[in-house]
């Protein structure tokens, strides 16, 4: 693993696409800044200094859906540590109270059909003056926690290393314990836009895949994507 470290980048996750080939197993890089950061469904991602904005990349022998949800669960475990009231938002969200903390982009990178890597990206609000996103956001300093942002980084690539490694051999079953312990919708009614759709129902629990089960009027549905409502 190497830590590749840029003042300012357009994107974490648009660098690692585009240099793919040069990048290993769990290299990670990482920007002060991002001048076009993205989030999903084309989103921008306000990348002001004081943030933490990285990707790691991945080659795996097997492509697996809840990489992602392994990365929340390791931001949110991470940033508990450090007395943030945090949870997720199925998939990979982590909040807190009701805000945004943590959003994550993963992104898969195909040649001709074959996969040369996926990339987790990650943008943490830590100390921005000003921090924008799909939803209402929060800092760790507007939440009265002061931490530094290579520490965090370093604390976050620990877990996520660990989760990462559970995943690889026991499929989302072998972290979902961890998972559901921060994920507090289970037995509410929560709406999920999958951008085909609404899906509005009581979510009943997770699979072995990650893919969020939800009672709806019509039947039980797995949801393996969509934004969910807060
Ligand atoms: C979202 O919630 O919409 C996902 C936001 C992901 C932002 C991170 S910041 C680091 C990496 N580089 C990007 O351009 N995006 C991700």
């Amino acid at each position: 693993m190497g830590i590749i470290e840029f003042d300012a980048l357009a994107s974490t996750n648009t660098y690692a696409k585009e240099n793919i080939d040069k990048l290993g197993h769990f290299d990670i890089v990482l920007a002060a800044v991002q001048t076009a950061g993205r989030g999903r469904r084309g989103r921008t991602w306000l990348s002001r200094e004081g943030g933490l904005y990285f990707s790691v990349v991945l080659k795996p022998h097997k492509a697996q859906p809840a990489f992602t949800h392994a990365m929340a669960l390791s931001v949110c475990d991470t940033l508990k540590a450090y007395g943030a009231p945090v949870y997720i938002k199925w998939p990979n969200d982590v909040l807190a109270r009701g805000k945004k903390l943590c959003g994550i982009l993963s992104e898969a990178v195909f040649e001709n059909n074959f996969l040369k890597g996926i990339i987790i990206g990650a943008g943490i609000n830590v100390a921005q003056n000003e921090v924008k996103t799909d939803k209402p956001a929060v800092t760790l300093k507007k939440l009265g926690i002061a931490a530094d942002g290579k520490k965090l980084l370093n604390d976050i690539l620990l877990l996520f290393g660990q989760n990462y490694n559970r995943l690889s051999e026991g499929g989302f079953s072998a972290i979902k314990a961890a998972y559901k312990a921060n994920f507090p919708y289970l037995g509410k009614e929560i709406s999920i836009d999958t951008g085909r759709g609404l899906i509005t129902g009581s979510a009943l629990d997770l699979d072995g895949e990650g893919r969020i089960l939800v009672k709806t009027a019509g039947g039980v549905e797995a949801v393996s994507l969509g934004d969910m409502g807060f």
